[in-house]
């Protein structure tokens, strides 16, 4: 039994509530044996029988629940950084793409990388995210783009999840964009993904969501109702990038079809917002995607009062978003979204472990979840989003087990 004492603040994130409800706990205490968290509370009401626990000392700093990132492009060969600096000059992401560019450019050098080098590169981010508290990832293919490819990206996850300690949850994205081998066969590509590849997938439990890009550039509403449907009877829930770069009715596809979350929404109606509220559906707001490609980010408050459930992830991708700095993520979601802090937190935790079906396990910390947390060297929330120092995280912790620590940090007696 471990016992760890000495947090200025602690944050339990629990489900349930207003968006800024993380109900804090000053000079707070927490038990947990094995994985498993058995108490929390305030120190000075810590029962007896945790009284002889293994004492350990968060050096009087913030403790929250691991960070989930609920939205990335975990795995891809290359880089575009010249994208970026074309955008700076004046190109659109669209024409990028359509010279070549964009999500076809990063298919060819995914295709073109081995098993090896795409490990040791999503092996090296997860452990850059671990060190800024992050405990659990959602994983997206889409950069294979055809039978074999999009296999081995949802094989090289099913991989790292056994290899590596962070959490990993995968999502298969094979209606990213049309591959230009069917750039003359929409028909035959959703074919191949509704008869061949969803069931298969699903026979071996390969990822858990399905997603669909639905946007003029990518798959229409209707090409989506139909891969839904299949991910359906092969078992795979729903998720969506909707509504990013111009409106097209995905925000009210993602209630219509129960979906798990509904992501970017930069362009989605009041009215969408709406359904999707009102169907249990989370809203995820990607700020760095809107930061990268300069857009007017999503207008968060106006989720929030039509009572949705909103969370926050980076997108990570060598495209919108290459940066997979969730904490960074948060403090735009408060400067460019007007979140508060605690409403980002919520964003990055409980929410969006519900935006990933693991909200029964991990995204809050209560007895009888997983002892995921991070402890932080910040007196609490704002003031750790606020100052945003590098280095923050002085520890993360999966299961009961420090998987990573600062240099010069023990999470020891
Ligand atoms: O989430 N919107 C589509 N997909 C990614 C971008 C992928 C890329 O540019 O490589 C996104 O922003
Ligand atoms: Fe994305």
């Amino acid at each position: 039994m471990n016992l760890l004492d000495n947090i200025a603040q602690l944050v339990t994130c629990r489900p349930g509530g207003r968006q800024d409800e993380i109900h804090p706990i000053a000079d707070a205490a927490l038990v947990w044996d094995g994985p498993t968290l058995l108490w929390v509370g305030p120190r000075a009401d810590l029962p007896g029988a945790y009284a002889g626990a293994t004492r350990f000392d968060a050096g009087g700093g913030l403790v929250i629940p691991g960070l989930v990132d609920c939205h990335t492009h975990l795995a891809f060969g290359g880089w575009r950084a010249e994208e970026f600096e074309q955008r700076l000059l004046g190109r659109s992401y669209l024409e990028i793409a359509a010279a070549g560019g964009g999500i076809a450019r990063t298919m060819r050098l995914t295709r073109a990388a081995t098993d090896e080098e795409l490990a040791a590169r999503a092996t090296g981010f997860l452990r850059e995210m671990l060190s800024l508290g992050v405990t659990a990832v959602e994983c997206k293919s889409g950069y294979g783009l055809d039978r074999e490819h999009e296999l081995r990206l949802l094989r090289l996850y099913r991989r790292l999840a056994a290899a590596q300690p962070v959490r990993l949850v995968s999502t298969f994205l094979g209606a990213h964009v049309l591959p230009p081998e069917f750039r003359d066969d929409r028909a035959g590509y959703l074919a191949l993904l509704i008869d061949d590849l969803l069931p298969l997938i699903g026979r071996e439990r390969l990822a858990s969501f399905c997603d669909v890009f639905v946007e003029r550039s990518a798959f229409t509403v209707d090409e989506a109702r139909g891969l839904f449907a299949a991910a359906r009877r092969a078992g795979l829930r729903a998720k969506l990038h909707a509504d990013q770069l111009s409106a097209g009715g995905g925000a009210e596809l993602a209630a219509e079809v129960g979906a798990a979350s509904a992501d970017h929404l930069e362009c989605a109606s009041d009215a969408g917002i709406a359904a999707m509220a009102r169907a249990g559906v989370v809203a995820v707001s990607l700020p760095l995607a809107s930061l990268y490609l300069d857009q007017t980010p999503a207008p968060v408050r106006r989720w929030l009062a039509a009572g949705a459930a909103v969370a926050v992830a980076t997108d990570f991708n060598p495209g919108s978003a290459p940066s997979y700095h969730l904490p960074f993520a948060l403090t735009l979601a408060c400067t460019l979204q007007r979140m508060t802090p605690a409403e980002a937190l919520k964003g990055a935790t409980i929410i969006a472990a519900r935006a990933v079906g693991l909200e029964q396990s991990v995204g809050s910390l209560e007895p009888g979840k997983a002892a995921d947390f991070a402890v932080i060297d910040a007196p609490d929330v704002t003031h750790w989003l606020y100052h945003l120092r590098a280095n923050a995280c002085r520890a993360s912790v999966i299961a009961g087990t420090v998987c990573w620590s600062a240099r010069g940090f023990r999470l020891s007696r």
